[in-house]
C-alpha cells in the first residue's frame, strides 16, 4: 500500500515548500495539508485542523488512511515570548497526540521538526556537538527540547518510529517566515530588491546557522525515507550547512546590489539570537543518514536573488 502523508502547520515558511515538494514525489492525492490558516492554493488536499484537537485529528487520520506525519505545526522563537502557556501548549501537546497515534499502531512514521532554539548558555556555541547541556531561553527551545525528549522517550519505550532534525534558520524564496529570530535573513533579500536597503533587528556581528529552502526539503525527505536501522538518533539531529552574521550575508547581497545598505536596530530578538550557536557540528547525521547540503552563503544569495527578482 502506497504511503499516505499528512502534513501539519502545511501553510507556514518550510510547509509551503516541503508540501509541494512531497507532493511531486509522492502524488498530490496522496499527500494532505493541514493547518488553522488557509491554503494560497485552494485546489488542493487540504483540511482545516487545529492541532489541539485531537478528535478531529483522529478522524482525518482514518477518513484518509494517513499512514505518515510531518507535524511541522509550531509557535517559533519570537513570537513564542508574547504568548508562553499558548506556545507551550501548542509545540508539546499536539506532538502528544501524534505520537499516541503512532504508539497505537494508527501511524507508522512522525517526522518532528527541532531546532537550534533547543541550544542555550550552557551550550558550547561554536561546532556545537550533537550531544550539550541543553538550557533554553525561550518557551519555544523549551518545548522543542521537551518534543525531543518525549520523540525518544516513545521511541524506546512504545517502539514508535519518529525522526527528528534540529533545523537552523531556515531561508528560502517561495515563503514567508513568521516570528522567528532568524527571519531577518529571509527579509534582507525582499528588502534589498525592494528599496535596496534594510533595518536589522539583530547585531552586524550576531553569527547563526543557517539552511537553504531545498537542502532542509531534501534532508527532511530524506531521513524519513532511509530503513530504520540507519536513524540511531530518536530526537533531533543537528544539521549544519553554513553561519554568518548580517554583515556578512549584507555584503554577499553587494555583490549583486553594489548600493545596498543595511544598519542595524537590534529588539528582543538579539538576546535569544546571542544565547544559540554560532556552528553546528552535523557529523551524526552525515555519518547516519548521509545527510549532506550543497548551498553555501554566495550559492544561496545568487539564488535568492534571481527568483525574488521578478516579483519585484
Ligand atoms: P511557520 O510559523 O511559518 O509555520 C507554522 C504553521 O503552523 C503556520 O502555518 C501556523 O498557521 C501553523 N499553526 C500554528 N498553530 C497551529 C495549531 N494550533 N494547529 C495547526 N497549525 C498551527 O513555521 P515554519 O518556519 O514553517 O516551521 C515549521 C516547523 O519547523 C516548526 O515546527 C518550527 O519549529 C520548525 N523550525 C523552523 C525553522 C525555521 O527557520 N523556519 C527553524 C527551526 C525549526
Ligand atoms: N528559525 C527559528 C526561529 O528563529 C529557529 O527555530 O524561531
Amino acid at each position: 500500500m502506497r504511503d499516505k502523508i499528512l502534513i501539519t502547520g502545511a501553510n507556514g515558511q518550510i510547509g509551503t515548500v516541503l508540501t509541494h515538494r512531497l507532493r511531486e514525489v509522492y502524488g498530490t492525492e496522496n499527500v494532505l495539508a493541514s493547518d488553522i490558516v488557509e491554503p494560497a492554493d485552494s485546489n488542493q488536499p487540504f483540511v482545516f485542523l487545529d492541532i489541539l484537537n485531537s478528535t478531529r485529528l483522529l478522524e482525518i487520520i482514518n477518513d484518509h488512511k494517513i499512514t505518515q506525519v510531518y507535524h511541522l505545526a509550531a509557535i517559533l522563537s519570537a513570537n513564542g515570548e508574547w504568548n508562553p502557556k499558548k506556545t507551550w501548549n501548542v509545540n508539546l501537546n499536539g506532538l502528544f497526540s501524534i505520537l499516541n497515534l503512532g504508539k497505537e499502531g494508527v501511524i507508522k512514521k512522525i517526522f518532528f521538526p527541532s531546532t537550534i532554539a533547543v541550544f542555550g548558555n550552557t551550550t558550547p556555541q561554536i561546532n556545537t556537538p550533537q550531544d550539550v547541556p541543553l538550557l533554553p531561553t525561550t518557551v519555544y527551545g523549551m518545548s522543542k527540547t521537551a518534543g525531543e525528549l518525549w520523540c525518544n522517550y516513545y521511541h524506546k519505550r512504545y517502539n514508535v518510529d519518529v525522526r527528528s532534525v534540529r533545523y537552523p534558520g531556515i531561508i528560502g524564496h517561495q515563503s514567508i517566515p513568521s516570528g522567528g529570530t532568524t527571519d531577518y535573513a529571509v527579509e534582507i533579500y525582499h528588502e534589498a530588491l525592494k528599496h535596496k536597503k534594510y533595518t536589522c533587528f539583530l547585531k552586524e556581528d550576531t553569527r547563526l546557522p543557517m539552511l537553504y529552502m531545498p537542502d532542509a526539503v531534501n534532508g527532511t525527505i530524506k531521513i524519513m525515507e532511509q530503513p530504520t536501522d540507519k536513524i540511531k538518533l530518536r530526537y533531533g539531529y543537528n544539521l549544519s550547512s553554513m553561519s554568518f552574521t548580517p554583515k556578512e550575508i549584507a555584503e554577499s547581497i553587494q555583490k549583486y546590489i553594489s548600493d545596498f545598505k543595511i544598519t542595524y536596530e537590534p529588539d528582543f530578538r538579539q538576546e535569544i539570537a546571542a544565547s544559540w550557536s554560532e556552528s553546528i557540528d552535523d557529523g551524526q547525521a552525515r555519518k547516519d543518514w548521509d545527510w549532506s547540503p550543497k548551498y553555501d552563503l554566495n550559492k544561496m544569495t545568487t539564488d535568492m536573488l534571481e527568483n525574488l527578482k521578478n516579483k519585484y
